[in-house]
């Protein structure tokens, strides 16, 4: 059975919608539409607006000083949406123009963390790496082959990992003076045949990872137990963020692929509420 008041959001189907993340101040939703180039946004009042960012974008974050920070093709990029504006912040791997940025997502010192991958997905071709609030990037992990979700547990003691291919949501220890990760270990297998990819911490400091071929959105426990499933209609479920007023909307990006709603955007009202996703602080 589908999700109950799971709802289709009236936007234009994505080849691989990706990176939801909701600004309370504009009461607006963004996301990105990888291939397409495009950085998406739904309005409080249902305007939807998007702009070409020129190149693939994998992740969006807020901007504590205002705007967006695009983890891209090349790089770490901000965007004006009241201009359009694109301009670069740093960087990644202007030298391995075969790999590109995928999932990313900030801690609460405002670091940007996000990782890449090679676009024909070649095994651990790709790199975590950190955005400091100077600009300054930095490899966290390397011989990553799909750099996926990212989130913090509650105390940020800990930081989930998702490198698609494992098939498992990983945990390592966070020190977040320094914003370095160690102890890396299996916080969950995902099982079923489904492929792990982006994820939301809740209030609760439970993980939910979006289920690309799974057609789903799982919960899981700070023990690393799955807590509940919510049913999409298309296959490949690719990310998902908290938003709205309350915090207590899921925010669901799918890609192409089977299922009768492949590429829509969703949300829905799963019950625990989120919290508000970090802003860049640099
Ligand atoms: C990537 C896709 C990949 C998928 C499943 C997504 O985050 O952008 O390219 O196929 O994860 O691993
Ligand atoms: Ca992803």
């Amino acid at each position: 059975m589908v999700s109950p008041q799971l709802s289709q959001l009236p936007v234009p189907l994505a080849a691989l919608g990706e990176g939801p993340c909701w600004d309370p101040a504009e009461g607006a939703l963004y996301w990105t539409d990888i291939p397409a180039h495009r950085v998406h946004r739904l309005a409080a009042d249902g305007t939807h607006t998007s702009w070409d960012a020129g190149q693939p974008v994998g992740a969006i974050v807020l901007r504590a000083g205002g705007g967006l920070v695009l983890a891209a093709k090349d790089g770490f990029w901000t965007l004006d949406p009241a201009t359009g504006e694109l301009a670069l912040l740093a960087h990644a791997e202007p030298d391995v123009p075969e790999n590109r940025m995928n999932d990313g997502a900030c801690d609460r010192a405002g670091r940007f963390f996000a990782g890449t991958m090679a676009e024909d997905e070649s095994p651990g071709a790709g790199t975590l790496y950190r955005l400091g609030t100077d600009h300054e990037v930095a490899p966290v992990l390397g011989g990553v082959s799909i750099s996926n979700g990212i989130g913090w547990s509650l105390d940020e003691s800990r930081m989930y990992y998702v490198d698609s291919p494992t098939l498992g949501i990983d945990v390592f220890d966070y020190d977040a003076g320094s914003g370095t990760i160690g102890n890396r270990r299996v916080f969950a297998a995902v099982g079923g045949g489904a492929i792990p990819d982006g994820l939301a911490v809740d209030a609760d400091g439970c993980v939910w990872v979006a289920l690309w071929g799974g057609a789903a959105v799982s919960r899981y426990g700070p023990d690393g137990r799955l807590r509940q499933t919510l049913e999409i209609p298309a296959d490949n479920v690719t990310c998902c963020a908290f938003g709205g007023p309350d915090l207590g909307t899921l925010y669901i990006t799918t890609a192409a692929g089977p299922g009768r709603c492949a590429g829509a955007l969703f949300a829905c009202r799963p019950g625990p509420a989120g919290l508000p996703a970090n802003p860049f602080r640099g």
